[in-house]
C-alpha cells in the first residue's frame, strides 16, 4: 500500500511537472515541528532558482494547481515559499482502514529483493566474548529480521574464530596439562576418540593461561605458533582435537545465543575454508596479484587518493600461517560457490575498518567479488559508567551469561519499584522481568546511531520512562490490557474514524512505519525503527490521555478506538520483534 506521504508526493509532483518543473521537487515529508500542519513541501525555492522564477509566486502557482485535490484538505504557504499541507479527513480515514486491515500495517515488500549474507556475533572459540560481540549480535540479528521482513533473502552466518593462534595456544596448554593424550603423540593410527577431551569449563580455564603464558614467556610463544602452524598444515591429531574446541564452544555459545533471542542459519568458522586457502593462494599468484615482502606473501591495496596510507594484505605470514584475512578471503569465495549472494553484510565493531577495507579491496582486485557489494557495517565501543571501555564488576571480561543476570535483577528490582507484576506467581514475575532485562539491553544499543559509543548504564537502560525498552514494553502491556478488557466486555473492533486531532496523529503516525523500516534496511540502521516505535509509542499516549477508548459513550467511537489499539499494539509488536524485542502478556 502507498503512504499518506507517497500520495501527496504523487499529487504534488503531478503539479510540479504541469509547470514543468522536475517531479522530485514535489516530494513530500513529514514536518517535524508540533503545531505545523502535519506534511511539507519544500521544493518550491529549488523549483524556482531552476526555472528563475519568483520562489512565492511559484508557490502560489503551485497551490492553485492543487486546490481541487481531493487528497488535501487544506495547503498553505509559509515564508519564501514553504508549502505546509494538511490531508483530506477522508483520505486518512481510508487510510487508517488499510493500516487496520493490512497485517504488515503498511510495510511494503521491497521490489527487488536481494540474497544477502549478514555475518555478525563473530565469536572466537575458546575466548570468552565480549562487549563488541554483544553488539555485534544484537544489530546483525536486528538486521537480519529487518532485511528478512523486507523481503530479502537472508542467510546470517555466526563466524566462529577458530582458526589463529588462539588454537595453538590451547593445544600446547592441553599438551602440557595432560601429554599422554593420543592427540599429540605423532604415530597414533587408531580411532580417534569421539568424547572431546575438554569441556567448556576447561576451555575458559585453559585459554587466559595459556594467553598470558604466551605473553610472559617467548618459549612458550614458539610452541604455540609451532601448534597453529602444524594445525594449518593438516597435522591429524591436532586437526581431531580443534574439532573438539569447536563441538565443545558451539554447544556452549547456542545456549548464550539462545538466551539472548538470536538465531544464526549457519554456524561456520574461519577453520571451515581451510581447505579453500591453497587453491586460492595458487590462483592469486596466477593473476599476479600477489608479491612477497619480508618473507611474506601480500596483495597490495593501497590507492593513491587514500587519505590515510592503507597497508597491504598479508595473505600468509612469513612463519607461513594463514591470517584473519586469508580466511576472510576465503570465507567470500565459500559464499559465493555455496550461496551465490548479492551482497556480503559485516557487522564488526569499527576497530576493524582497516582490516575488512583491505579485505574488500583485495577481494575486488582479484575478481573474487563485486568490492560494492561487501559492507562493513561499523559499530562503536561502549564504556562503562566511568567512561572507561566496558567491563564487568569485577573487572574481567564481559560473560554473557552475567550481563544477562544483571539486566534480570536491575529488572526485577523496577517491577517491585513500580509495583508491576507483584501480584502475579513467581514463575510468570521472572518470566517477565527476563523480558524486560533483555529488551532494556538490546534497546539500549539498537536505539543509538550504530557508529556513535555509548555508556552501558543497566539503571538507565531499565527505567520505565524515557526511550527505553522497558517504556515499549510497557505501552504494549497497556495496549494488550484495554485489548482483553474490551473482549471481556463485548466490545469489538470497528471502522476506525478519526475525529480527535491525537486519533489523526496516530493514524499518521502508524502510516510511517513503511519509511521506517526500509530506512532502517536501507541504511543498515536498526535506530531508524527504534526512532519510529518510541514516537509511535508517545502518539499513543496522548491519544490514549485524550481519547477513552472503552469509557466511550458511543458504540461506534469505541469500536474505532479499539481498532486504533489493536492496529497500533500490531505494528508496535512487529516493530519491536524486528529488533529482536519479546513482549509479554501482561505486567
Ligand atoms: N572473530 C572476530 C573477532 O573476534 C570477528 C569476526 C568478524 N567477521 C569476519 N568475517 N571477520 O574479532
Amino acid at each position: 500500500m502507498q503512504s499518506i506521504r507517497d500520495q501527496l508526493s504523487g499529487e504534488v509532483g503531478d503539479v510540479f511537472v504541469s509547470l514543468s518543473l522536475p517531479k522530485e521537487l514535489g516530494s513530500v515529508t513529514r514536518s517535524s515541528r508540533a503545531g505545523q500542519a502535519p506534511f511539507q513541501c519544500n521544493g518550491a525555492m529549488a523549483a524556482a532558482k531552476l526555472a528563475k522564477k519568483n520562489p512565492r509566486e511559484l508557490a502560489v502557482q503551485i497551490v492553485e494547481g492543487l486546490k481541487s485535490s481531493p487528497l488535501i484538505k487544506s495547503i498553505e504557504i509559509a515564508g519564501p515559499g514553504f508549502l505546509n499541507i494538511v490531508p483530506a479527513d477522508n483520505l486518512v480515514k481510508c487510510q487508517a482502514a488499510e493500516l487496520a486491515k493490512d497485517q504488515r500495517t503498511g510495510a511494503n515488500i521491497v521490489t527487488a529483493p536481494k540474497k544477502i549474507v549478514i555475518d555478525f556475533g563473530g565469536p572466537n572459540v575458546a575466548k570468552p566474548m565480549h562487549v563488541g560481540h554483544l553488539r555485534s549480535s544484537v544489530i546483525g540479528d536486528s538486521l537480519q529480521r529487518l532485511l528478512r521482513f523486507a523481503g530479502h533473502e537472508v542467510i546470517s552466518d555466526i563466524h566462529l574464530g577458530d582458526w589463529g593462534l588462539q588454537m595453538g595456544q590451547l593445544i600446547t596448554q592441553l599438551q602440557l596439562e595432560q601429554p599422554d593424550l593420543v592427540y599429540f603423540s605423532s604415530d597414533f593410527d587408531g580411532q580417534w576418540p569421539k568424547q572431546p577431551p575438554v569441556d567448556i569449563d576447561d576451555l575458559s580455564r585453559m585459554y587466559p593461561l595459556a594467553s598470558a603464558a604466551c605473553k610472559a614467556d617467548e618459549t612458550r610463544m614458539q610452541q604455540a605458533r609451532k601448534a597453529t602452524a602444524e594445525l594449518q598444515a593438516g597435522r591429524a591429531g591436532y586437526r581431531v582435537l580443534l574439532d573438539h574446541f569447536i563441538a565443545v564452544s558451539i554447544a556452549a555459545l547456542k545456549v548464550d545465543f539462545a538466551a539472548l533471542g538470536v538465531h544464526f542459519d549457519l554456524w561456520k568458522g574461519e577453520a571451515a575454508v581451510d581447505p579453500l586457502i591453497a587453491p586460492m593462494i595458487e590462483s592469486f599468484k596466477q593473476g599476479g596479484y600477489t608479491e612477497i615482502s619480508d618473507g611474506a606473501l601480500i596483495i597490495r591495496v593501497a590507492k593513491e587518493t587514500d587519505k590515510k596510507e592503507l597497508p597491504p594484505l598479508i595473505l600468509v605470514s612469513s612463519a607461513g600461517a594463514a591470517l584473519y584475512a586469508t580466511t576472510d578471503l576465503a570465507t567470500i569465495i565459500d559464499r559465493k560457490d555455496n550461496i551465490a549472494p548479492d551482497i556480503i553484510l559485516y557487522v564488526v565493531d569499527l576497530g576493524q575498518s582497516s582490516h575488512f577495507e583491505q579485505v574488500f579491496r583485495a577481494a575486488g582486485k582479484t575478481k573474487i567479488f563485486d568490492e560494492t557489494a561487501l559492507e562493513h557495517i561499523k559499530f562503536g565501543t561502549v564504556n562503562g559508567t566511568d567512561g572507561k571501555r566496558f567491563r564487568t564488576r569485577s573487572g574481567g571480561v564481559m560473560r554473557l551469561s552475567d550481563l544477562l543476570q544483571q539486566a534480570n535483577d536491575a529488572a526485577t528490582k523496577r517491577l517491585s519499584e513500580a509495583g508491576l507484576a507483584q501480584e502475579f506467581d513467581a514463575i510468570e514475575r521472572s518470566e517477565i522481568a527476563r523480558l524486560i532485562g533483555l529488551a532494556a539491553i538490546k534497546f539500549a544499543d539498537l536505539r543509538n546511531q550504530r557508529t556513535t559509543n555509548y555508556v552501558f548504564d543497566i539503571q538507565r537502560f531499565t527505567a520505565f520512562e524515557g526511550k527505553t525498552g522497558p517504556y515499549l514494553l510497557y505501552a504494549c502491556v497497556r495496549m494488550k490490557s484495554i485489548l482483553r478488557k474490551a473482549q471481556s466486555a463485548g466490545i469489538s473492533v470497528g471502522e476506525i474514524k478519526p475525529s480527535a486531532k491525537e486519533e489523526s496523529a496516530l493514524v499518521l503516525m502508524l502510516d510511517e512505519f513503511d519509511q521506517a523500516l526500509h530506512a532502517a534496511c536501507g541504511r543498515r540502521s536498526p535506530h531508524i525503527l527504534c526512532e519510529h516505535l518510541f514516537d509511535l509509542a508517545q502518539a499513543f499516549s496522548k491519544f490514549y490521555a485524550s481519547c477513552p477508548v472503552l469509557a466511550a459513550k458511543d458504540i461506534a467511537v469505541q469500536s474505532s478506538r479499539l481498532q486504533l489499539v489493536e492496529t497500533t499494539l500490531r505494528q508496535l509488536q512487529t516493530g519491536l520483534d524486528l529488533l529482536g524485542i519479546e513482549t509479554p502478556q501482561r505486567m
